[in-house]
């Protein structure tokens, strides 16, 4: 239970999936969490947008777990507001170790069919947004004179998928900026690697606009029983998705001194699918 022990997290995309679940996880090995969500709706994105009654919860989850939390309600689009969140937070909690880059939309349509705005948005938060979470935690870690930074990707950023080119360039793109900032932080003794996750069992895929995506033979948005049918097809293990504490435990893992020596490196957690 101490696999953290000492350290403190800056973690986007905190108030709910994947984000809480790094939270929560690691709180319950012993870091002290820097958490940050949007909490509203977001342009170009129909799936229904976390709250800051979902961010109080994730707070109440890490302090349950008798850690402490600093919680803030920031775009990851705005480098200042993101800057003074961190910088603030770090000097309360007195350092910073790791850095998990979670925050992410989705949208939908054929590559040639999407509006300037669903690229110009999703550009914006999946992949500027990570790089400016990773510029304003950067110098902390420096200061440190270690660090684990953990961006989530996707499978979508290991292979192309069906209708979502922006999605897929933004995670890709994440990849790249990775491998970049591995080898420029490697000096400080900072390690950066990314998640791959196939489909994660959030709010970003249980709802009708991609459960419907998935079953496009029905004329109707399918249960979810129906999604998961189709959904088990993508992966070589018999599970339709993985769980929010799967990503977690990964990100753990990355996030630890257990793999001290591992940076630059792609990790899927994606039951196979990248491998069928
Ligand atoms: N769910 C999946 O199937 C899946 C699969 C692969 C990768 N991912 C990636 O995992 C990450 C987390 O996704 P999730 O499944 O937990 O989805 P989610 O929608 O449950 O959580 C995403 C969180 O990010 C926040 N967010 C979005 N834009 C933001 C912004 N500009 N600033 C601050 N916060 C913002 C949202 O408010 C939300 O709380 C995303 O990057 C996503 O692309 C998810």
């Amino acid at each position: 239970m101490s696999r953290l022990a000492g350290k403190v997290a800056f973690i986007t995309g905190a108030a709910r999936g994947i984000g809480r679940a790094q939270a929560v996880r690691f709180a319950e090995e012993g870091a002290d969490i820097l958490a940050v969500d949007l909490c509203g709706p977001i342009e170009s994105v129909i799936i229904p947008p976390a709250t800051e009654d979902d961010l109080a919860e994730t707070r109440k989850l890490v302090e349950d777990a008798g850690r402490r939390i600093i919680t803030g309600v920031v775009d990851v689009r705005v480098t200042d507001a993101l800057q003074a969140f961190v910088d603030a937070g770090v000097k309360e909690l007195g350092g910073l170790d790791i850095v998990c880059a979670t925050a992410g939309i989705t949208s939908s349509a054929p590559a040639v069919d999407l509006t300037e705005e669903q690229w110009k948005t999703m550009i914006d938060i999946n992949l500027t947004g990570v790089w400016k979470t990773t510029k304003v935690a950067v110098p902390h870690l420096i200061e440190r004179g270690s660090g684990s930074m953990v961006l989530v990707s996707s499978i979508a950023g290991l292979r192309g998928l069906l209708g979502v080119a922006h999605y897929v360039a933004a995670k890709h793109g994440v990849v790249g900026l990775m491998r970049t900032l591995a080898q420029e932080l490697a000096e400080y003794g900072i390690r950066v690697n990314t998640v791959h996750p196939t489909n994660v069992n959030t709010t970003m895929i249980q709802n009708d606009m991609v459960r419907s995506k998935f079953r496009p033979d029905l004329n109707r948005p399918p249960t979810v029983e129906e999604f998961g049918e189709a959904a088990k097809t993508m992966n070589m293990l018999p599970i339709p998705w993985v769980e929010p504490v799967d990503i977690a435990n990964a990100s753990l893992f990355l996030a630890s001194d257990e793999s001290r020596y591992i940076t630059a490196v792609t990790l899927p957690v994606d039951a196979g699918s990248t491998q069928r």
